[in-house]
This record gives C-alpha cells, sequence and structure tokens, in this order.
C-alpha cells in the first residue's frame, strides 16, 4: 500500500504555457490511486495567507478546456522567498514555518511543485523541514533547468518567437527594413537560438557567445549584397553591451529585470548600415499563451509521472525528460546544474551552417 493520500499542488515562479495541462495529469493520475489533490494558490503565498488558500480538484473540474488553457488555474508567484521574506517595513523575515504550518492544516504529506530552479531550492528546503514528500516538475520558457532536455513551457515560447519571426517577415520585405526581435530567456539563450534557426534569422545574438557590430553590420551588408531587402535579427534579453552590461529596467517594485538590448543593438545597426531599422520586444506574449502539442504531451507526461514516483514511496526528485522517456533525478543535482546553450553544440553548429551570425566564432 502506499503512503500518500493527500497531495498538495502548487505553480511557482513566473507562469509559461502548460501548467494546467500539468496539474490535470496529476490530477487524474492521482485518482486512479484514491487519493485527493488540493491545488495550493498563488504558490506559497497561498500557503502563508489564514486560512490557506487552496482549492479541491477533482477529475471533473480538471478537463481537456482546462488543459488547453495558458498560465495557471492555481495562480503563481515569483517573488517572496519565505526564508527571507520582503515585510512592509523593508526588513526580512525567515516565514518558513508559516509555509509547513500551512501544508499541516491541508493535511497534506506530499507536494508536487511546478517551477524553476529557484523555486525548487525554496521548496526543497521547506519540504527537509516539513518531513513533506516533495516531488518537482520542471516549467520554464528559458529553459535553463539541468538535466531535463526539455522543461514545461520552452516549446510554447519558441513557437510564438518563430511565429513572431514569420509576422515579421513580410513587413520587413514590404519596407526593406531590418527587423529586430527581442525574447526572453534569462542568462540562456536557448528561446533566441531555437527561434532563429525556426524563423529564418540573419542574425542570432545570444548571451552566451560575444558578438560585434562589426559582425552583426557584415553579415547585414552580405544580405543586402546578395539582392535581399531585408533581415531579421533575434537577440536574447540577457546579451551583453559593447561596454559589458546586461540591459536591465528598474521596476515599481525596485526589481531589475532584463530589458532593452534589442533597442540598444537596433540603433547600432542602423548606424552601422544605414538600413532602416525596427525593434518588437516580445515580452511576456511568450508565456500566456494556449500551449502547443509538444508541451501538453510533455505536460501530461510529467504530471503522471509525478504521482507515480510518489505511489512508489520516492521523494526529493526531479522529473525530467530524457532520450525521448521521462526520468526522474534528484532535485539537488538538476537545481546544481544550469543549463546553458551549449556554444559547441548541435544547434549553434546549425545556426553557422546556414549561414546565421551567432557571434564572432
Ligand atoms: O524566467 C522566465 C522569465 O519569463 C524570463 O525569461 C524573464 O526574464 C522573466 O521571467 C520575466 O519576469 P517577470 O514575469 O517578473 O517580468
Amino acid at each position: 500500500m502506499t503512503a500518500a493520500k493527500r497531495i498538495g499542488i502548487l505553480t511557482s515562479g513566473g507562469d509559461c504555457a502548460g501548467l494546467n495541462a500539468v496539474i490535470r495529469a496529476a490530477v487524474h493520475r492521482a485518482a486512479h490511486y484514491g487519493w485527493d489533490v488540493v491545488g495550493i494558490e498563488d504558490g506559497t503565498q497561498g500557503l502563508l495567507a489564514r486560512p490557506v488558500r487552496y482549492v479541491n480538484l477533482d477529475v471533473n473540474r480538471v478537463d481537456g478546456a482546462m488543459m488547453r488553457q495558458g498560465g495557471t488555474i492555481l495562480g503563481t508567484t515569483n517573488k517572496g522567498d519565505p526564508f527571507a521574506y520582503p515585510m512592509a517595513d523593508g526588513s526580512k523575515k525567515d516565514r518558513s514555518h508559516e509555509i509547513i504550518g500551512g501544508l499541516r492544516e491541508l493535511g497534506v504529506d506530499s507536494l508536487i511543485g511546478i517551477g524553476g530552479d529557484g523555486s525548487m531550492a525554496i521548496l526543497r528546503r521547506l519540504a527537509h523541514i516539513g518531513g513533506i514528500k516533495l516531488i518537482g516538475i520542471p516549467k520554464t520558457i528559458d529553459n535553463d533547468l539541468g538535466i531535463t532536455e526539455m522543461s514545461v513551457g520552452f516549446d510554447t515560447a519558441v513557437a510564438v518567437a518563430t511565429e513572431a519571426l514569420d509576422r515579421l517577415q513580410p513587413t520587413a520585405a514590404s519596407h526593406a527594413r531590418v527587423m529586430v526581435l527581442e525574447v526572453m530567456g534569462r542568462d540562456a539563450g536557448h528561446i533566441a537560438l531555437s527561434a532563429g534557426i525556426a524563423g529564418g534569422a540573419d542574425v542570432i545574438l545570444l548571451p552566451e557567445l560575444a558578438w560585434s557590430v562589426a559582425g552583426v553590420a557584415d553579415k547585414i551588408r552580405r544580405v543586402q549584397a546578395g539582392g535581399r531587402n531585408f533581415a531579421l535579427v533575434v537577440v536574447s534579453e540577457a546579451v551583453r553591451t559593447m561596454e559589458g552590461v546586461k540591459a536591465q529596467q528598474e521596476f515599481t517594485d525596485g526589481q531589475k529585470r532584463y530589458g532593452g538590448i534589442g533597442n540598444y543593438i537596433g540603433h547600432l545597426i542602423a548606424e552601422a548600415t544605414g538600413a532602416e531599422t525596427r525593434v518588437t520586444v516580445l515580452g511576456h506574449v511568450q508565456r500566456g499563451c494556449p500551449p502547443g502539442h509538444n508541451d501538453r504531451v510533455l505536460a501530461s507526461a510529467f504530471g503522471v509521472a509525478a504521482v507515480d514516483l510518489l505511489a512508489e514511496g520516492k521523494s526529493d526528485r526531479l522529473i525530467a525528460w530524457s532520450n525521448r522517456r521521462v526520468i526522474d533525478i534528484p532535485i539537488e543535482d538538476a537545481i546544481a546544474t544550469y543549463a546553458a546553450v551549449d556554444i559547441n553544440g548541435t544547434l549553434v553548429k546549425t545556426a553557422r551552417g546556414l549561414g546565421i551570425y551567432v557571434g564572432d566564432a
């Protein structure tokens, strides 16, 4: 007989497409074992509230329509580390015991946490202190979590960025312009690289590879010399300026977030080549859309596997995708391994093989 009887599930960190598909799959699999699932609202925020904010989930509630929806029906947060919680007076407080108390109030002994590396590190500490069985499911459009080949949300984000290039190309050709597309990805250039290849970019700039104005301008001039009147440039948000700085903007909450490198590069291209240049910053459009079929399949496989792991009595494991199958690995190993773009890997070679400028070799 298995140990888990009532499972808590939460989404944590930035949202992405496919989160609802994970929740749906976990609820279906839990029903197979006769277990209850409670959805915790707004990540750990729901566990800090009294009464705890949660919703009972059953198979009638989690239908196929929900799987098609972007976002997360549970809500999420990418703020408020419970071990150093920002208080109204500006101080930081350890509120981890309140979260653990919240889990006890819910009567759950197992937790499925859907998140990226930051969330996994926090949930792991909480689960350890609270004696809760934790299974992690990787999600992030950045696809930067170690070991898993794919995290939920990445494929859809790439599809959105590719579609953006598909839409920019005709208008670029109509006006004989260079179009710069700034995409998300934090410190990893996976979205830029995949979308740039799929969307027929001429230049792809990644945080992992040094670039130069001369290199970019040379590529654009060669495109022009070949008789094509437009060019497409994809820039990952954490690409460094010529001064070696990552472009950031300070928000009203005092936090800095990446943004602005697209405009910076657009100006440089216009200056260096004389080409009329326009810049599009894709932003959160990459996160808030219905998941594509790959993310629906991945999310479904991950949700089922997470519950199966609990049924096997396992804990502190992260579900991962490797070689076309689901595997599970210690959460610790996954968060210790940052998955940046492999600059000697297949996709960088492919881009160069296609004549795309991806930085100075
Ligand atoms: O980590 C996901 C991500 O979308 C990054 O690609 C991006 O830099 C960041 O989150 C944006 O965060 P926020 O939702 O706080 O604006």
